[in-house]
């Protein structure tokens, strides 16, 4: 299959882009867009045979549900069911954001879209795109990240097409994403509200909009947890370069000075090393490549550049990357979260 990709410009008010774009989704077809947080993979969420295709693309495994977009809180209904008072607080407050709510799943949803569950995933993007493409279409959009299952995910249109070029017709290129991380993943079907994965809408802002505290799922935090995480794409190593990646924590001058030992041991045995490192200490390293995901003062930055740094280290074919840690103030927990996962949890204290 030939993948076209079309440079939008989202201001723009001829959408020459949209009436072929919407009629691929109408059609049972894929179409990766641009949201503000990373680029979905988006099918018609009520089409049991789009939601496999889906599956296919990403080689994702089929027990790992879609997240289901909306572009108006009308549509809310349409994908659940039984919706608690507290979505719609959060609703008001975060929508269109980077916010996902777990809820019943109304009837019609398939079960091809929520991997087998009862509940379903639902976020309404901020993204002009998005909601374009969901407006224009007609449909719900289910859309996982547009990686390849288990790869980074795409923050530009690039790294959709180094991912899936060939394995779907249509990249709606819309730049650089403005956040970078994943949409901040709430359960409200239990009795309270559990943070299944952490994101730019931090467990804080929750919080201080629900009156409430906000429980983190046990599973989530680790690969040694007894219970399974109760989002299913998160038991998977997930977000990870094709390198192994270990992570560093520390004292920053510790951090650097066990790194370059470490860097030192892998070149001895041969293999080509990488390092994560931030603006104010990427000269400290001896390395063969140094990737700066920012500086540390500008925490959006990081996390922004996540996806790309780790993208950036495979281009340069390195065996091994080293990271440094950034425990930020708002956005450590997500930027954090993410970096744990790359790493399959391999970290080493100093
Ligand atoms: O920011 C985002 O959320 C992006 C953009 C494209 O919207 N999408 C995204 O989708 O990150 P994906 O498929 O990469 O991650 C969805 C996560 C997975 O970990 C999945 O297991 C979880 O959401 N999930 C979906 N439905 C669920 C459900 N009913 N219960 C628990 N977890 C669910
Ligand atoms: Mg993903």
């Amino acid at each position: 299959m030939q993948t076209k990709i079309i440079k939008i410009n989202p201001i723009g008010e001829e959408d020459a882009w949209l009436d072929e774009a919407a009629a691929l989704i109408r059609s049972g077809s894929l179409v990766a867009f641009p949201t503000e947080t990373v680029y979905g993979l988006g099918a018609d969420a009520m089409d049991p045979l789009a939601a496999k295709k889906i599956y296919a693309a990403k080689g994702r495994p089929s027990d790992n549900p879609l997240i289901v977009h909306i572009a108006r809180l009308s549509e809310l209904e349409a994908a659940a069911t039984d919706i608690p008072a507290r979505a719609f607080k959060l609703a008001e407050a975060f929508w269109p954001g980077p916010l996902t709510l777990i809820l019943r799943k109304n009837r019609r949803v398939p079960r091809e879209t929520t991997g087998g569950l009862d509940t379903v995933a639902v976020r309404m993007p901020s993204h002009l795109v998005a909601q374009k493409l969901i407006t224009g279409s007609g449909r719900l959009i289910a859309a996982p990240s547009a990686n390849a299952s288990g790869r980074p995910s795409p923050t530009e249109a690039s790294h959709v097409a180094q991912d899936l070029d060939g394995r779907i017709p249509l990249i709606l290129d819309g730049g650089t994403v403005g956040i970078g991380v994943e949409s901040t993943i709430l359960d409200l079907t239990e009795g309270t509200p559990v943070l299944l994965r952490p994101g730019y809408i931090t467990r804080k802002m929750l919080e201080d909009c629900l009156g409430e505290p906000v429980r983190t799922d046990p599973g989530s935090l680790s690969a040694a947890s007894p219970t399974p995480p109760k989002a299913p794409g998160m038991k998977y190593r997930h977000y990870a370069p094709n390198a192994e990646l270990i992570l560093v924590d520390g004292e920053p001058g510790r951090v650097a000075e066990e790194i370059n030992r470490l860097v030192h041991t892998a070149q001895q045995d041969g293999k080509k090393a990488g390092v994560i490192a931030a603006e104010e200490t990427k000269a400290l390293y001896r390395a063969d490549y140094v990737a700066c995901i920012g500086p540390r003062q500008d925490e959006d930055a990081i996390a922004g550049h996540l996806y790309k740094t780790l993208r950036e280290l495979d281009a340069q074919a390195v065996d091994i990357i080293y990271s440094e840690c950034y425990h930020t103030p708002r956005l450590g927990e997500t930027i954090m979260n993410r970096l744990r996962k790359a790493a399959g949890y391999h970290i080493i204290y100093v």
